[in-house]
């Protein structure tokens, strides 16, 4: 009885255009202190800061492009929000190329780039078999179990529905990408978690680079001490490069030639 008027309740909203979540009991305790004219905020011990975001007015949020890309990848990517947004946004910042994704898991990144440059061609990389080598005392916080839950066909499937030029390739990468014409690369969205991957695609895609084009790094000081460490061994051979930390754990990495020559 009480099962099936949850459920009505629940299809009543989803059928007015409600997204309809669980009520963590946090979340009801701060809508009871409301009515008391109370406002309550999770403060975590670790980082006693708040707020951690202000969405308001923020141009991205309100793009509809943007809203509906976030929809048609929201299953299919680990990516917050906050992330999403940054890629959308500096994706459409670079000069001419071609755009990638290394490390695409289930391809909702892959897709959101795409849908951020329709007209771009994309090559989207993974193993499709998780990590091949995790260094120990760097990668510590991976497990090699993880990402095997997912196939390249996955990922062609997203990109079915849409002319766009996409090509999915499976393998380890760059070894993967050996034989291909990537032409100039406008835009990476280099996804790797891992010390070896991280160094050895930032030294494939640093002769690659078109004019104007921007890599974005994942977890990047995060707690992924090989991929920090690949970023900065990078950083430490190729002096033309930058790189800057972007809010919440990503890194923005280019070289300032290819963007002074412009
Ligand atoms: C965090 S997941 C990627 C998440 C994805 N970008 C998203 O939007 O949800 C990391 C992925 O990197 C892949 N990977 C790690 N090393 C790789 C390599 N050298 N070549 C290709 N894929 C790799 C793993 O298989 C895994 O699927």
């Amino acid at each position: 009885m009480l099962k099936s008027a949850k459920n009505n309740t629940k299809r009543f909203f989803l059928n007015r255009g409600y997204q309809v979540d669980k009520l963590h009991p946090a979340r009801l305790i701060r809508i009871l202190a409301k009515r008391f004219g109370y406002a309550l905020y999770p403060i975590s011990p670790e980082y006693p800061l708040h707020p951690p975001i202000v969405g308001q007015d923020l141009m991205v949020l309100k793009d509809a492009e943007f809203q509906r890309s976030i929809k048609a990848v929201e299953h299919h990517t680990l990516l917050d929000v906050a992330r999403l947004a940054n890629l959308w946004n500096l994706a459409r910042m670079t000069g001419p190329g071609t755009f990638m994704e290394v490390g695409t898991f289930r391809g909702g990144g892959a897709l959101h780039i795409s849908n951020a440059a329709p007209e771009r061609e994309i090559f989207v990389f993974d193993t499709f078999e998780g990590f091949r080598n995790l260094a120990r005392g760097l990668d510590d916080i991976f497990d090699p179990n993880w990402f095997k839950d997912t196939t390249e066909e996955h990922v062609r499937l997203l990109f079915r529905p849409l002319n766009r030029r996409v090509t999915v390739v499976k393998g380890f990468f760059p070894q993967s990408a050996a034989s291909l014409d990537l032409g100039k690369v406008a835009f990476c969205h280099l996804d790797v978690d891992v010390y070896e991957a991280t160094k050895e695609s930032l030294n494939f895609l640093a002769g690659r680079l078109a004019p104007r084009s921007l890599i974005v790094i994942d977890d990047f000081r995060r707690g992924a001490h090989g991929l920090d460490r690949a970023v900065s061994e990078f950083l430490g051979l190729r002096k033309e490069f930058s790189c800057f930390p972007l809010f919440p754990g990503q890194a923005l990495l280019f070289s300032r030639k290819l963007w002074d020559e412009c």
